[in-house]
């Protein structure tokens, strides 16, 4: 193959070199476009043809259904690595020793307290708060009670903002589920591993004691792997462009936080699990809903269906189909809906609509299941996709940062009105 890429505008040809990442993508680098050609810029709604920056944190490839953080396949980080080991490895690049490990969770604690008036900020919210918006005001919040900005580089201020979010961030997900369920704002306990201590947070009712189960543990650390990075998504983007104009880390998380809460990414685990009760409660007929999906002119989706890269089986999809079979029968927990999901997902496997769009089901689909075997509410399943999410976040920002990416600013083709004159009100 060769190294340069031609194009041709009103007979004027155009050189530009190909760039190829290590696991053989290429890329036309076309950063000297516009100035070459006088102007000329390419046209690419929702980027599904555009990288906007070299990476060596997360490798995707979705027509093989392949996901890698730093080279580890997904499969065997979730079966053998911790949240806080794959945290690690995400922001740093290498999987931590058992020193640095240890290091790393101690300053984590070490960081783990928020401020006491963060709390007057979530009394003033409503009970009937998305816990979403509560979880992004609160993230930029943070920046208020911590208004030093991080100098970029310098390894240490580094490091300190990113294990003072990842010590406070678990606390203000707590706390916008205990706030819902009109719990008293409390601290779990820092003995504790950093999943157990979010369960912890989480659950504990303010009159007996918390007593850990090992199945939630094990079921909740292992979602929090699958979701702890995937590289340009919505959010990531989000955070990355943030970042890019030099706000600082909370506020960028912030803003990734808004952009996972939709129902076309992080909010499709919320969105499957209310279709999945209204297919129940409509008496349970998928085929109906099936063809909802196909009619054109019906807006109903197969939420949990389908992903902007994957053309294949979600890799993370796979695995949490089989830890939702496990968690329900560890907990004893027989859910009818569970049922739902697995008749839906032969149906459209089976289905040509399905199978000529390459749609196949993500990693949204089945994690709700797990979720609500575990006791959390509904509303709060996209808040667990961002605990989930947050390492990828700070890495995919330090990165950017540390290769001192530019402005993220893109162009756009103009389609609006040429100049014209003004006219008086009493004219129009
Ligand atoms: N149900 C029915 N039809 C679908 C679905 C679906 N879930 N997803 C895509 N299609 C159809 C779509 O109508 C289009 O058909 P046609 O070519 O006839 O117009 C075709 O498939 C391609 O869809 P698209 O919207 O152009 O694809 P996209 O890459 O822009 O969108 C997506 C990807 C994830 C937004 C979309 O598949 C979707 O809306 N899925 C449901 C929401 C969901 O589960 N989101 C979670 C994504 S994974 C977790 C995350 O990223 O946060």
């Amino acid at each position: 193959m060769s190294d340069k890429a031609i194009l041709e505008i009103d007979g004027e040809k155009y050189e530009f070199p190909l760039v190829r990442g290590t696991e053989n993508e290429v890329a036309i680098d076309v950063k000297a476009l516009r100035g070459a050609t006088n102007g000329v810029i390419t046209l690419d709604p929702g980027y599904k043809n555009t990288g906007s920056c070299q990476s060596a944190i997360t490798f995707l490839d979705g027509e093989k259904g392949i996901l890698r953080y730093r080279g580890y396949a997904i499969e065997e980080l979730a079966e053998k690595a911790d949240f806080l080991e794959v945290a690690y490895l995400l922001i740093f690049g290498e999987l931590p020793n058992k020193e640095q490990l240890e290091k790393f969770h101690a300053d984590i604690k070490s960081h783990s307290v928020v401020d006491d008036d963060v709390k007057k900020i979530i009394d003033a919210f409503p009970k009937s708060a998305h816990p979403m918006g509560v979880l992004s005001s609160l993230t930029s919040a943070l920046t208020a009670f911590n208004p030093s900005s991080v100098n970029v580089d310098s390894e240490e201020e580094m490091y300190n903002a990113i294990v003072r979010i990842l010590g406070k961030f678990p606390v203000l997900v707590a706390w916008t589920m205990r706030k819902k369920r009109g719990l008293p704002l409390e601290y779990g306990d820092d003995n504790l591993g950093y999943v157990e201590n979010v369960l912890k947070m989480m659950f504990k009712s303010p009159n007996h004691d918390y007593v850990q189960n090992e199945v939630l543990v094990n079921a909740l650390d292992k979602l929090l792997i699958l979701h702890a990075d995937h590289e340009q998504n919505c959010s990531t983007s989000t955070v990355r462009i943030t970042g890019s104009s030099h706000a600082g880390l909370f506020v960028s998380l912030s803003a990734g936080i808004s952009a996972l809460w939709g129902p076309l990414h992080g909010g499709a685990n919320q969105a499957v699990l209310e279709m999945l009760e209204a297919i129940k409660e409509d008496g349970g007929d998928t085929k109906k809903y099936m063809a909802k999906a196909k009619d054109k002119n019906d807006p109903f989706r197969l939420m949990g269906f389908g992903h902007r890269v994957y053309k294949n089986f979600d890799p993370r999809a796979k695995i949490i189909k089989v830890a939702a079979d496990e968690v329900l029968s560890d907990l004893g927990v027989e859910d009818p809906i569970l049922d739902i999901a697995k008749g839906l997902e032969k149906e459209a496997l089976e289905d040509q609509y399905f199978v000529d769009r390459k749609l196949y089901p993500n990693v949204d689909f089945y994690s709700g299941i797990i979720y609500r075997a575990m006791g959390i509410p509904v509303e709060m399943f996209t808040v667990m996709f961002a605990l989930g999410r947050l390492p990828g976040w700070i890495a995919q920002w330090r990165e950017m940062r540390l290769r001192k990416e530019p402005i993220g600013r893109p162009r756009q083709l103009y389609t609006g009105e040429t100049l014209r004159s003004f006219t008086p009100i009493e004219k129009r």
